[in-house]
């Protein structure tokens, strides 16, 4: 809250991100307030509670126009208002073209290097485009009357073209973006064909921020290829049309004292007895839990393949050996997506079909929306958590699970393409999501860890997620932009 305040005393804090963190609805006539559970949103409400700024995110549903009215900012949270959220709303063409087009069918598969996925359709451009200027639009309406200058913070890869149209607005704002996923290296960014585009957006930040240095040097090399801007390694910044950005690493954490907690909640406790006893899992079973959204960078199928040869070649965990996998529908109308949950649900059925027996499922499937407790129950229940993305920027289940692990402590088995591995790398039981041999030779090995290395290992690991949680990121963020802004001023008085 400090550092919050520091930066926001004589700055008004406006915070983009194209999902919201309150939604609106009227049922019977009541109006009623829904918190989306998104780490992240959960986060950064709190400190906007701080700054008292405002909040600009697309309006998704019809109900919030219908209660909000187009175009006003109303008060969060309802019990106790604090700032402004503003909705930009969209048309349905802007959704398809916008979010289901470009964000998701062109830069999502871009930076996780899916490139045979990538469809640059003109129509998904346009879309992209004008949203982005809806975006800004809505930025400089809420910004227009403020006695402070702004600190505008952007999330993610839906609004890379948002900064430049603020920029040319109001060259005294300071503005950041957070990039949460992977950027690509140079080879692969240049199969966008809009590259210099989106550079010349995001370059009209004064801060970029990547979950790794890796992230970092590859957005530096695009820059570095694809503009006439002047790329200083040193000082990891960039030089273009007349101004400094700063390229930075700052990891994503999760609120991991709250995790724990959930985990230990009694609601937890409760809801792991009704889903045992709903799925017929037996108290002495092993079992092994994956969380995920249902998206063909998490790794869901050739995950499936390496459970079924580790069944087939270790028969004395048949029967005995779970799987649970949670899978949200997410992006649901995108081909690529309705075709994973299609494939995913018939592997499921197959490798059930193979092994289950009257008594035992190998795989319990569920697409079924979980509490939060639910998800910390499994968690916390889990001897395995199967965390294996074929590509992923950073990856909060494995800190969620790890924060999770409050009790007979489980292990960590990652992918070694996660952003996370970075930093939980060393304690977890790393393997190569597409290396389905050692990717079932290292469930075995995790299976056989003594109980004295799995403690330890689990204890090193909740170390780190506590030590660098969401705050500490939200802090990291706000010092790098107070001495961003601390190294102007002194260049302005010298
Ligand atoms: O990982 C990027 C991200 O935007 C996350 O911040 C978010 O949880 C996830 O994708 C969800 O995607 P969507 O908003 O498309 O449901």
């Amino acid at each position: 809250a400090e550092t919050v305040a520091q930066l926001c005393d004589d700055r008004e804090l406006v915070v983009v991100s194209n999902r919201e963190p309150y939604s609106h609805a009227r049922e019977d006539g009541e109006v009623s307030v829904d918190r989306p559970a998104g780490g992240l949103t959960a986060a950064l409400d709190p400190v906007m509670q701080t700054a008292e700024g405002t909040w600009v995110a697309w309006g998704d549903g019809d109900a919030d126009r219908e209660v909000v009215g187009p175009d006003d900012a109303v008060a969060v949270p309802p019990e106790d208002p604090a700032y402004d959220l503003r909705r930009v709303w969209l048309t349905d063409e802007q959704v398809e073209g916008y979010y289901r087009g470009y964000s998701n069918q062109v830069l999502w598969p871009l930076c996780h290097l899916d490139t045979a996925k990538l469809t640059p359709r003109e129509d998904f451009w346009s879309a992209y485009r004008e949203t982005n200027a809806d975006f800004a639009d809505a930025i400089l309406d809420s910004t227009a009357d403020a006695d402070r200058d702004p600190v505008v913070w952007f999330q993610d890869y839906h609004l890379a073209l948002a900064p430049r149209r603020v920029r040319e607005a109001r060259s005294d704002a300071f503005l950041a973006h957070f990039w949460h996923i992977p950027w690509p290296s140079w080879d692969v960014f240049r199969a966008c064909p809009q590259y210099e585009h989106l550079l010349d957006g995001l370059l009209a930040n004064d801060l970029v921020g990547f979950h790794t240095d890796a992230y970092c040097r590859n957005f530096l090399d695009c820059v570095d290829a694809a503009t006439d801007a002047r790329v200083d390694r040193s000082s990891r910044s960039v030089s273009y049309r007349g101004r400094r950005t700063f390229v930075r690493a700052l990891p994503l954490g999760i609120d991991a004292g709250r995790q724990a907690a959930l985990a230990e909640s009694d609601a937890a406790t409760e809801w792991w007895a009704q889903f045992r006893e709903t799925h017929g899992i037996d108290a002495s079973e092993t079992v092994a839990v994956g969380v995920e959204r249902l998206d063909y960078t998490k790794g869901i199928e050739p995950r499936l393949r390496a459970l079924e040869r580790f069944w087939a070649e270790n028969p004395e965990w048949c029967g005995n050996f779970t799987y649970v996998q949670k899978g949200t529908e997410s992006r649901s109308g995108i081909p690529a997506y309705d075709a994973l949950q299609d494939r995913v649900a018939a592997e499921v059925e197959r490798i059930n079909d193979r092994f289950g027996t009257d008594d035992w499922t190998p795989v319990v499937y569920t697409t079924d929306h979980l509490p939060e407790e639910g998800i910390a129950a499994l968690y916390r229940e889990a001897d395995l958590g199967l965390v294996t993305p074929v590509r992923d920027g950073m990856n909060l289940v494995a800190k969620e699970f790890v924060a999770a692990q409050t009790r007979d402590p489980g292990v960590l088995v990652l992918s070694e393409l996660a952003g996370a591995t970075g930093q939980l790398g060393d304690e977890a039981v790393v393997v190569h999501p597409h290396d389905a041999a050692g990717f079932a030779d290292r469930i075995g090995d995790a299976l056989s860890l003594s109980r004295a290395e799995s403690r330890r290992r689990a204890a090193d690991l909740q170390r780190e997620v506590h030590a660098e949680d969401v705050y500490d990121w939200l802090e990291s963020t706000f010092e790098t932009a107070a001495a961003i802004e601390r190294g102007r001023r002194s260049v302005r008085t010298a």
